[in-house]
């Protein structure tokens, strides 16, 4: 437990010492003082009631409102947009500390640091190489500048986005080359890529370059457009590499972290695309970010999060049946963002639309409406409401999505409308979507389905509980409640890989004995910081103590017990269908009736 990201714990003990998270933070926002805690608005989301606390005590922040949490260094990397590096030097120059240069006591987290800044020297360089082309007065750059202004992209648009242009496969390897970057790590930053005979070639050769950079002003990756259409992708992106990620990664980023300082976000627009964000940008709508093409994730979600609670959908016209798309649009609410979706103009993208001008657009936005209006929409769009055989099926598949509204005066709210909509009476609707069945039965469902349905009880209820239980006991673990001593965190089996990297801390210091602030977690563990923060919320406000507390942990505990026995059911249920020995069946049997008597003594 000694390596703290490369420095020597002891110095980032007393980095932190000397940094009082109190007296930086007032430096920055003003603190107001309400029993063990000090709270302000928070500096990372727009409010105007404060839920930005900070724990003198642990010596450390976490956010009621948007989820961020950290420690003092965490703080300053937030709020300067830097990295950990750099915090660190703000905050020895703060407490006139030296920042020890060889006091590293970790190769590796040395090695890879180094790997990660170089392989950003090469991004940033190849992605001023590919800026200097396209002005840079070589004909074949023509290409890509006719491209740019047959899209309507203004030169200040150019520049802001940082376009560029790639002209060949060799010049951006020559220009590289002569800079003295590793062999493997121009590879590695998939800024190129080796040929067949082994030369080292542009890995987005010819193409129209979108630097993808994240917020920290890093160029982590190219998004490559061909200029004309081709069997090729249309665009290529950068492999995954140490500094890109695509699912954790949004088009647009950096920018609208500049923005947020300049002024709070009402909401943040997603679209799909490098070119919608770019032409929504340009029309003035800068509150822009592109998932790339793919469903949006979690780590999408809970990064968006940071600027605004508030998300426009702003998809292509034709992306509602997509059942992918969907379930990103669910993700989104279960980060508990206020999801709207933004309806277009068949067959047209935001990119189109903004091209028609601000107005076109801003006449979209103001339709947006909730998710589940927006299945309806979409449902609606597929039939002929004049037809009356279309009309039913429109019904029948309007009411299953209405089934899905979480509340009854949202389901009164649907009902009215399909009634205006169709001219069938509401008692009629009403009596009707009381036998829509909620999901089909198993028996009637496909294979695809039948995947489907499991993939989304995984995000649901199921999982949700399991993730809190999970949590609460490796907090009433951290911070040492007296009712859960006993508890053995092996016992818990794990799949987040943060929660495991918690429940082995907790194990080494038991063996150590030794209590650790809060704050020194988030320097140790090489977590996902949002999950830590989930995990340090049950600390606040008494959550750990009482009577409540206790009986939750042995809830806790049982349910993930009932889980575990659950899933070793269902894979002995799996072997005995595949046995065919008469012993071992009844062997199997055995196991299972032993099973199904401790999930049922647990149900007690
Ligand atoms: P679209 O196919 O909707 O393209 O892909 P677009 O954004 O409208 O692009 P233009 O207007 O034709 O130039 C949406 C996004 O999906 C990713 C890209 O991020 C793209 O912007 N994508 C798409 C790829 O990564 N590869 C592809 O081949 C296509
Ligand atoms: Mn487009």
């Amino acid at each position: 437990m000694s390596a703290s990201r490369g420095f020597d714990f002891r110095f980032m003990q007393e980095l932190k010492q000397k940094n009082e998270i109190v007296d930086v933070i007032s430096g920055y926002v003003a603190l107001d003082k309400k029993g063990n805690t000090h709270w302000a608005c928070c500096p990372f989301h727009h409010e105007r009631t404060p839920s930005f606390a900070v724990n003198q005590a642990e010596q450390f922040y976490h956010c009621f409102g948007c989820g961020v949490s950290g420690d003092v260094v965490k703080f300053v990397q937030e709020i300067e947009s830097t990295d950990f590096m750099g915090a660190v030097r703000i905050l020895a120059a703060r407490a006139k500390m030296q920042v020890p240069e060889s006091n590293f006591d970790t190769e590796k987290a040395v090695e890879l640091k180094k790997k990660r800044d170089e392989m950003a020297a090469i991004m940033l360089d190849s992605a001023r190489f590919y800026l200097s082309n396209l002005y840079g007065g070589d004909k074949r750059a023509e290409a890509h500048l006719q491209y740019i202004h047959n899209r309507k992209m203004s030169p200040t648009t150019v520049k802001k986005f940082g376009l560029g242009a790639s002209l060949d496969f060799f010049s951006l390897p020559d220009y590289l080359s002569g800079k003295g970057y590793s062999r493997q790590n121009l590879i590695d930053s998939g800024a190129l890529s080796e040929s067949k005979s082994g030369k080292l070639v542009d890995s987005q050769a010819g193409r129209l370059i979108f630097p993808i950079i994240n917020a920290f002003d890093e160029v982590v990756a190219f998004g490559g457009r061909l200029l004309e259409k081709s069997d090729f992708a249309k665009y290529k992106n950068t492999k995954e590499t140490l500094l890109f990620n695509k699912s954790k990664t949004l088009y647009n980023i950096n920018l609208l972290k500049k923005l947020k300082r300049k002024q709070p976000i009402k909401d943040v627009i997603i679209v799909e695309g490098y070119m919608d964000t770019v032409s929504l940008y340009q029309a003035g709508f800068e509150n822009v970010v592109a998932s790339m093409g793919t469903s949006l994730t979690k780590e999408q979600a809970r990064l968006v999060k940071r600027y605004s609670d508030n998300i426009l959908i702003s998809y292509d016209g034709d992306f509602a049946g997509q059942k992918a798309d969907l379930r990103g649009l669910e993700i989104l609410k279960d980060e508990k963002l206020n999801v709207r979706v933004v309806p277009m103009p068949e067959g047209l993208d935001p990119d189109d639309v903004a091209k028609q001008g601000a107005t076109a657009y801003q006449k979209c936005l103001d339709a947006a409406m909730p998710l589940i209006d927006y299945k309806i929409h979409a449902v609606e769009r597929k039939y002929d409401l004049s037809r009356s055989e279309e009309k039913r099926k429109f019904v029948a598949e309007a009411l299953r999505v209405v089934s899905e509204a979480e509340s009854e005066s949202v389901k009164e709210e649907l009902l009215k409308k399909l009634r205006d909509q169709t001219g069938i009476t509401y008692h009629a609707l009403e009596r009707d979507l009381q036998n829509v069945k909620k999901e089909p039965s198993e028996a009637e469902l496909s294979e695809p389905q039948l995947q489907e349905q499991t993939r989304i009880s995984e995000t649901a209820s199921g999982t949700d509980k399991r993730v809190k239980a999970v949590r609460f006991i490796l907090a009433a673990k951290l911070f040492a409640a007296p009712y859960a001593k006993d508890y053995d965190v092996r016992e818990l089996s794990l799949s987040d890989s943060s929660h495991k990297e918690i429940a082995a801390f907790i194990l080494e210091r038991e063996k150590a004995d030794e209590r650790m602030r809060a704050s020194e977690l988030f320097e140790i563990l090489d977590v996902d910081d949002s999950e830590l923060g989930a995990i340090f919320d049950l600390n606040f406000e008494d959550k750990l103590t009482g009577e409540t507390a206790e009986r939750f942990f042995r809830d806790s505990v049982k349910t993930l017990q009932k889980e575990a026995l659950e899933r070793e059911l269902a894979e002995l249920g799996e072997e005995f269908k595949a046995e065919t020995d008469v012993e071992k069946r009844k062997a199997l049997q055995r196991k299972i009736m032993d099973c199904v008597r401790c999930v049922n003594q647990l149900k007690k």
